[in-house]
């Protein structure tokens, strides 16, 4: 099957179901300032979730082009992406559970062909914040589909909490605004079968295998919301309409049909994988990493580009040159010495011709654009070989002043040094690895907002700001909304200044209720805890880290509240008072602008 015809298939499928087809909504949210870009189906579906009547009715099918920023460090195993197509089918407030189960199975059986056997379900166990129960609903739906395709249920359907079977664009019900529609789901997943031999350097190597445990024993290739909730001032309500939001993979599905676990496979990007081993001479199999960056970067950034997105420092353009300049990196370590990215974008038109014919018609310019960043960004380098060429002897401090000034990883500098005929510092791989280490070390104790007085000083009054700096964060994105995310932070012992990502400035109403909701949970004296845990999984839990590249592989996570009901979970290397009610009653000092989308809070102990 190609991608053209599965994409087809899922939308005949539902049109024959009542469902109008619609296109794809661009890149960047129209009518939405609030966020960069469109990560998922329901983006442009908010309005009409809500209650606002779709001019075409009530039934909607589409496939969403979804671009997911927060996933450009993850690129380079067998499934991450930062661009996907996301499968989707609607019902505004007209059929639910008992329809969408049946269906979306019988899809991938009878018309994708999928072997039903390998397919398992997860439900919501049921979340006593949102006061939504288990749902048995559901589970009886399932089970009934499972009889008409003759399978075994024992262990097919399996129960997760909120921070796995529960969606909406903020996470789970502590982390939604209020107005933010959300609900329980029903995820399905591939097996490959419980022979997969894990790496040895898995996180996962030790642990016990569930079906939402992420070792890549299985995959999950769709996800139906009963998106039937809103968040209030008071807690959850039922929407007036009932919805359903499915969302699937389609470049994962086209890959479970083969069988197939890696999804630079399949023909969303052989093509790409196929024009990058022409490049370079060299060969997928034996450079993964390099290949699945390249391709997935420039297909994503060539995606964004016809919505209009090209390289720049500012929103999303940086964002497209992030894109490039790793991919001209991860070049340079295949050996492709002339310019190559222009020649990518012919590829990625072609692949999307028939959905996204926007692509082909502006493929020259694209190319255009993306040859000048190349040489602008080699040059750079350029200008960073040239510091290597004056030394004589090349150490791991040198080594890692490249990495930091002109982005050079460790391979790249140490290939040069040796073509230069420099000493090379013995030991200089293990050396780097230090300094990286401490760098990631300061990193994160300047994230944690530390830097004034240098890690000595954790008085007792710059341990109540941290605290509060966590406070602030998780009280912001309650009331503006999850866009909000930490962009620095500043202790002094007279105050806490916090800079955040927001578009506009914050109203009077809102900086009292920032003020107060601080305030109710340091009144309500919410223990703080720590824990020491693999970065992935701190990740994968959904602990914040919005400098999360910076930090090593163990992290200390730090959540403020009752376990299970975190007000607040960051990556952080603390130090953090024992309980909130120890910080004492705060208020914020001002609020202003720093630049464009970026916000400053000025917070101080008020006694
Ligand atoms: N909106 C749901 C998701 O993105 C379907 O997983």
């Amino acid at each position: 099957m190609t991608p053209d015809e599965l994409r087809s298939k899922y939308l005949n499928f539902f049109a024959q179901r009542g469902h109008q087809i619609v296109p794809s909504a661009p890149l960047v949210p129209e009518n939405d300032p609030t966020t960069l870009f469109t990560g998922s189906g329901m983006q442009p579906m908010v309005p009409y979730l809500l209650g606002e009547t779709h001019p075409l009715g009530t039934r909607i099918v589409d496939s969403q082009k979804s671009f997911r920023s927060q996933d450009i460090e993850e690129v380079g195993d067998n499934r991450h992406t930062t661009f996907f197509e996301m499968l989707g089918n609607w019902s505004l407030g007209d059929y639910f559970k008992k329809e969408q189960i049946p269906w979306v199975f019988q899809f991938l059986v009878e018309e994708v062909g999928l072997d039903p056997q390998k397919l398992f379900i997860t439900c919501f166990a049921g979340d006593k914040e949102a006061g939504v129960a288990k749902d048995t609903e559901a589970e009886q739906i399932w089970l009934e589909v499972f009889q008409k395709y003759n399978l075994d249920p024992k262990g097919r359907i399996s129960f997760y909490p909120a921070n796995k079977n529960w969606w909406s664009r903020a996470g789970v019900p502590s982390n939604m605004p209020v107005g933010e529609p959300g609900g329980p789901d029903s995820e399905i997943f591939y097996d490959f079968g419980a022979d997969l031999k894990l790496h040895e350097n898995s996180p996962f190597k030790n642990e016990e295998c569930h079906v939402n445990c992420d070792c890549g024993r299985f995959l999950e290739i769709g996800n139906s919301v009963f998106m039937a909730y809103v968040k209030t001032e008071s807690g959850f309500e039922e929407l007036k309409q009932k919805n359903i939001d499915f969302g699937g993979g389609l470049e994962r599905i086209l890959a479970v049909t083969k069988n197939e676990q890696d999804v630079f496979k399949t023909d969303f990007f052989t093509p790409i994988i196929t024009k990058i081993e022409e490049l370079s001479g060299k060969k997928y199999q034996d450079n993964l990493m390099a290949f699945r960056v390249i391709a997935d970067h420039i297909r994503a950034a060539t995606a964004l580009a016809a919505d209009n997105i090209y390289p720049s420092n500012k929103a999303q353009g940086y964002f497209s040159r992030r894109l490039i300049r790793r991919s001209v990196r991860y070049g340079l370590e295949l050996g492709i010495e002339q310019n190559f990215i222009a020649d990518l974008v012919p590829v990625v038109a072609k692949i999307y011709l028939e959905p996204y014919p926007e692509i082909d018609n502006q493929k020259e310019k694209i190319a255009h654009i993306f040859d000048v960043e190349e040489t602008k960004f080699k040059k750079a380098i350029d200008k960073g070989l040239k510091e290597l060429s004056k030394l004589d002897k090349f150490t791991a401090q040198d080594a890692f002043g490249l990495y930091e000034t002109f982005g050079f990883p460790l391979e790249l500098s140490l290939e040069e040094a040796k073509r230069q005929n420099k000493t090379i510092e013995p030991k200089i791989e293990e050396e780097f690895a230090k300094h990286r280490a401490q760098h990631s070390d300061q990193s994160r104790t300047a994230s944690a907002g530390m830097f004034k007085g240098g890690l000595q000083e954790h008085s007792v009054t710059t341990t109540k700001y941290h605290t509060a700096t966590h406070l602030l964060q998780a009280a912001l994105r309650l009331i503006l909304g999850p866009q909000v995310g930490q962009k620095g932070s500043n202790i002094t012992e007279e105050r806490l200044r916090f800079d955040f990502s927001f578009e506009r400035g914050l109203t009077t109403d809102e900086i009292t209720k920032v003020e107060e909701q601080i305030n109710t949970w340091i009144k309500e004296n919410h223990q703080v805890s720590k824990q020491i845990m693999a970065k992935k999984v701190a990740l994968e839990s959904g602990v914040l880290a919005f400098f999360a590249e910076k930090y090593p592989d163990e992290v200390s996570v730090y959540s403020i509240g009752p376990e299970g009901h975190y007000l607040s979970r960051e990556l952080c290397g603390g130090p953090h008072v024992k309980a909130t009610g120890e910080i004492g009653p705060i208020y914020i000092e001002k609020e202003k602008a720093v630049s464009a989308g970026v916000r400053r809070i000025y917070i101080k102990l008020k006694n």
